[in-house]
């Protein structure tokens, strides 16, 4: 393992990933630490486990194909049993901030559709209140500078993410307006009033989708779990 962050998160995947089963449909997340649980994923499909997946990001997508994992169409399946997939940031009443890697869309579409949403963390994610990560903010690109504007009436500092010298595209070809809104007191208001402005098609605040969040402690070389 090259870091301590990297143990942390290989810690939780490995943890999380015993709630896989056989004949399960399971939800894979996208990210540095959801990495891991794929991979992990990948290794018992090689020794006979037998899933379909859903992923939430082109990116998951191609990894699951690369281990030859059986991947399913979200459309095919009315529910997904259980999805492991990371966070920017967790409070410990399973508040989450997402979307740093670009994917929170698709990454909240599965957690609705989701029986057992568990998230997988380094221990540097564990925050009191929300709002440390800038929160990522999905909009159509015809709609940017007026969300920009909005964003701001509602003390929002928003910056749209960039790729080199062209904003980031998401895997729906929409852009992400990564907002600093300070510390996030009623991140269920906050919620409601980001769905309520025209041209944001989804945001990074994920509030009753997480069951579980397991955390890897390096120290101990062990994980603590949070329901
Ligand atoms: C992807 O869009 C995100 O929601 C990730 O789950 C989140 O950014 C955590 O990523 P890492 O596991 O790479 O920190």
């Amino acid at each position: 393992m090259s870091t301590d962050r990297d143990h942390e998160k290989y810690l939780a995947a490995k943890e999380a990933v015993k709630y896989v089963s056989n004949n399960q449909v399971v939800g894979l997340g996208t990210g540095s630490t959801a990495f891991f649980a794929i991979q992990e994923i990948g290794r018992l499909v090689s020794e006979g486990l037998s899933v379909r997946c859903v992923p939430t990001s082109n990116r998951t997508k191609e990894l699951a194909e690369s281990l030859h994992i059986p991947l399913v169409d979200i459309n095919e399946v009315e529910s997904i049993d259980v999805t492991i997939d990371g966070a920017d940031e967790f409070t410990t009443q399973l508040r989450l901030i997402k979307g740093g890697g670009g994917a929170l869309l698709r990454e909240k579409i599965v957690a609705s559709l989701t029986r057992r949403q568990i998230i997988i963390v380094d221990s540097t994610k564990k925050v009191d209140v929300l709002g440390r990560f800038p929160l990522p903010v999905e909009v159509v690109p015809f709609a940017s500078q007026y969300v920009l504007r909005q964003l701001k009436q509602k003390n929002g500092v928003g910056k749209i993410r960039m790729a080199d010298t062209q904003p980031y595209l998401t895997d729906q070809g929409n852009q992400i307006i990564d907002t600093d809104f300070g510390q996030i007191a009623d991140p269920v208001k906050l919620s409601i009033a980001l769905k309520s402005i025209e041209g944001v098609v989804g945001h990074g605040l994920f509030i009753n989708l997480a069951h579980k969040v397991i955390m890897g402690v390096a120290a101990s070389g062990s994980t603590i779990t949070y329901e």
